[in-house]
């Protein structure tokens, strides 16, 4: 199904590559690209660029976030304003400036769509919601293999429904955001251990084959998923400080820095639940940072950008899994064929 017992995980925001996805090709292992945020003449630009690296032989996929409902009830405007009013202060320590929020906040989603018809891609993978079985269909009767990213047993029925091939189960432990698009009480998947611990409480309910993902930094930890009864895991965290990664330095070294003791999950960069190292942003705006995305992505969006160039990985959204300490900065290809000499 997946031609490699290991993916590299898609993960949008610079992160994943053209140069990613063909290193993970060498080592043996699926590459991603992630569409997510990029427009849609990028995402082709990225494709026809992985394509020409793999000349041909070998395969991809590419994620795509799936728009939910992005209209505000009058209290979750309300809160999304007083936000906005805290942003303002920090944009003004920064010399940044706060939003604008686009008109269209659907991430191209049908341009997107279009495109990967038009010109198929081996796998496709969805996250933040599930795509319209009329959208599985189109891809699928293209050729594509469709994964959906679920975080419960619920959302892996409910995708189920949809008609796709595979899916993308995420623990909480993963890296950036939560591909969770059901309301759990408290974080979803909670309850369970791990990725091998929510895998298997999946596999119990659907024979759609399983990826696991989350908290994956060891090949043991691979191991455990695959026991558990998927059929392949997908590395985040673990690959975001290799050279062939797009993350920004500031974040590759955060990673690596003994300053950092924890991780959490936050609304305050995007409004949508994400896990990243704890840091002065992090522990400022957990608190009152709305669910609101992608209003919120946008509304920080200057004041992300502004850090970065100060150099202040303080204000910077530093995506990370809980186990970010194993993360390293060797090539990819290495990171990954030691992973898969282990499993
Ligand atoms: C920097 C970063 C960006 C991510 N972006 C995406 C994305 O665009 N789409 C997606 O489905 N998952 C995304 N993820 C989640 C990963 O695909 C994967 O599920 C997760 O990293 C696995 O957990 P780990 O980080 O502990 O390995 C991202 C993760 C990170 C760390």
């Amino acid at each position: 199904m997946f031609g490699s017992l290991l993916i590299a995980a898609p993960m949008a925001g610079g992160t994943s590559t053209t140069a990613l996805a063909t290193a993970a090709a060498s080592a043996g292992a699926l590459g991603f690209l992630a569409a997510g945020y990029r427009s849609v003449q990028e995402v082709a630009e990225q494709i026809a660029a992985t394509r020409a690296g793999l000349a041909g032989t070998s395969s991809f996929g590419v994620n795509v976030f799936v728009p939910g409902e992005t209209g505000l009830d009058p209290a979750a405007a309300a809160a999304l304003a007083a936000y906005r009013a805290v942003l303002e202060e920090e944009a003004q320590r920064c010399g940044a400036s706060v939003g604008p929020i686009p008109q269209r906040l659907d991430d191209e989603w049908p341009e997107k769509i279009e495109l990967l018809c038009q010109d198929p891609v081996p796998y496709v993978s969805f996250t933040f919601g599930l795509a319209p079985t009329g959208v599985v269909r189109r891809l699928q009767r293209a050729g594509s293999i469709v994964l959906a990213s679920v975080t419960t047993t619920a959302e892996a029925l409910a995708a189920q429904e949809t008609g796709v091939d595979a899916l993308v189960v995420q623990h909480p432990s993963a890296g950036g955001h939560s591909a969770a698009f059901l309301p759990a009480p408290g974080t979803s998947g909670q309850g369970f251990a791990d990725a091998a611990e929510l895998v298997r409480a999946v596999a119990a309910s659907t024979t759609l084959p399983l990826v696991g993902a989350g908290g994956i930094g060891t090949p043991a930890q691979a191991k455990a998923a695959l026991a558990a009864g998927a059929r392949a895991v997908q590395l985040g965290t673990a690959l975001v400080r290799t050279p062939e990664s797009g993350a920004r330095d500031l974040h590759k070294n955060a990673l690596a820095d003994p300053r950092y003791t924890e991780t959490a999950v936050t609304r305050a960069f995007t409004g949508r639940p994400a896990r990243a190292l704890v840091n002065r942003f992090v522990r400022e705006h957990s608190a009152h940072a709305p669910e609101a995305y992608p209003q919120v992505h946008f509304l920080t969006a200057g004041i992300r950008a502004a850090a970065a160039a100060a150099g202040d990985a303080g204000s910077l959204n530093l995506w990370a899994g809980t186990e970010w300490r194993h993360a390293r900065a060797d090539p990819a290809r290495d990171v990954l064929a030691g992973f898969l000499k282990e499993l």
